[in-house]
């Protein structure tokens, strides 16, 4: 089961600091829990585990998942972007094989995914794939309206009907979105694309236990009953009201560095490299929820060993801004030992008999005393090994600590206006009909 760890924050924080600090984020679990705070319209996550495992979403999922094995699809494009992207993309990534694109060990279709940038050469390159390949689309927006997403269904979708005609390209394009608005619901109901719904109360970074996450995980293969069940856990353990909560320790702890300690940047680590895009599904779920009024800790994150060759001579020793949050794994799934050798040329042979892992947790642990001698304090997400149940836990006590610690930071967990800005310039720098007057303003500006 899933454990906090506050020991590496010990010589940073006075005892009676952190009992205050767990006295505010008991208040702010009170607002999550009662749901009396600001954005209390989008707390339908809180109990998304209980309400879809093993329930109608879930089969829904598999029943798609066989349709499309019965058509020999053997590529899925998953379009979307932010939050209806990066929870399918971590959760594939922790679960596949590292060389799943190139060896293909999986039965069930290559995952690829779209609309999460504009880049042209990447939707080039993306076709390329395509053309290959026997294909499905599974397009995720919930306000339906978003441009990256849009502009790559567009050329998936035209590429499909072309292909296959309009008829089997409708039935080879699956919409998740909102029950009624926006043009992508609009655009599905008039070509009878099968869709699934994002529930008014559950925002995009809020939404990977719902059909954003579990359509495109069950096609990659993956269990997401055991994701649900996993996460179930800790919907259990994170809605109680106590200090030994995981998501009010860690909730208090962040704040208290962030208030007392002038520790402005949190960077989450981990020494697993399938880890790396739970860390980019972190930084949105963080950055997007706290980052506003002026507030928020950034969220950073480095992968360890690898990055301890770039960043890790800032983090031992540039300014002082930082904690660490380590999501630690106890165990491998593979595993392998490292051999003798006679020449012992490479002077290695004090590691053999060790298995990969042992380096990797000495590592680890060498890492969390010099960084903590180097005035880094460092917090520990434990989990005992890297599959569904796990992430499922993860996954979810990161997202009910988000809720707590923007509460007790004072915030809104549940807007993201900061967003809107670029939107509006691209917008008007691309003549969007009614953006005329901002298209003049913006021009005007340029030409300064
Ligand atoms: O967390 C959020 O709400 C955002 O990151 C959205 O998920 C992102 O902007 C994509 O929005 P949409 O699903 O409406 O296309």
């Amino acid at each position: 089961m899933l454990k906090v760890n506050l020991k590496g924050c010990d010589t940073f924080v006075k005892a009676a600091q952190y009992k205050t600090y767990v006295q505010k984020a008991l208040q702010a679990f009170d607002t999550l829990d009662k749901e009396t705070g600001e954005g209390n319209d989008f707390l339908g996550w809180k109990h998304l585990p209980s309400e879809n495992l093993g329930g109608d979403v879930v089969a829904q999922c598999k029943a798609l998942k066989k349709d499309w094995a019965k058509k020999g699809v053997d590529l899925v494009v998953v379009i979307g972007i932010g939050g209806s992207y990066l929870g399918a993309k971590c959760v594939v990534e922790a679960l596949s094989h590292s060389f799943e694109a190139t060896l293909h060990t999986s039965k069930a279709p290559q995952i690829v995914f779209a609309g999460q940038n504009l880049g042209e050469d990447y939707m080039c390159d993306l076709m390329d794939l395509v053309r290959q390949k026997n294909v499905a689309c599974v397009v995720i927006s919930k306000s339906g309206t978003t441009t990256e997403p849009a502009v790559a269904f567009r050329v998936i979708k035209q590429y499909l009907e072309e292909k296959y005609g309009r008829l089997e390209a409708a039935d080879r394009i699956v919409a998740v979105t909102d029950k009624a608005r926006g043009a992508l619901k609009s655009l599905s109901t008039q070509e009878g694309y099968r869709t699934f719904v994002i529930a008014d109360n559950v925002g995009g970074r809020f939404s990977v236990l719902s059909p954003v996450g579990l359509v495109p995980i069950t096609l990659a293969g993956f269990d997401v009953d055991k994701i649900l069940r996993g996460a179930k856990k800790m919907e259990q353990a994170c809605l109680r009201r106590n200090a030994s909560n995981p998501a009010i320790k860690y909730a208090a702890m962040r704040n208290l560095l962030y208030f007392e300690k002038n520790k402005k940047v949190e960077v989450l680590i981990n020494f697993v490299p399938k880890l790396q895009y739970f860390a980019e599904w972190w930084k949105q779920l963080f950055g997007e929820s706290e980052g506003k009024n002026l507030k928020g800790i950034f969220p950073a994150s480095c992968n360890f060993t690898t990055d301890l060759h770039s960043m890790g001579q800032f983090i031992q020793d540039g300014d002082r801004v930082m904690f660490e949050t380590l999501v630690s794994v106890a165990s491998p799934n593979r595993s392998m030992k490292i051999l003798s050798d006679i020449q012992n040329l490479d002077g290695l042979n004090f590691l053999a008999g060790k298995s990969i892992d042992e380096c990797n947790q000495m590592a680890q642990l060498g890492t969390y005393l010099a960084h903590i001698d180097g005035g880094v304090p460092q917090m520990e997400v434990a989990i005992d090994k890297l599959d569904e149940d796990n992430l499922g836990q993860l996954i979810y006590f990161f997202e009910a600590a988000c809720g707590v610690s923007a509460y007790l930071l004072g915030v809104n967990p549940f807007n993201q206006p900061g967003v809107e800005a670029y939107k509006k310039n691209m917008f008007a720098l691309l003549d969007k009909p009614g953006y005329e007057e901002a298209s003049r303003a913006i021009r005007e500006r340029l030409s300064k």
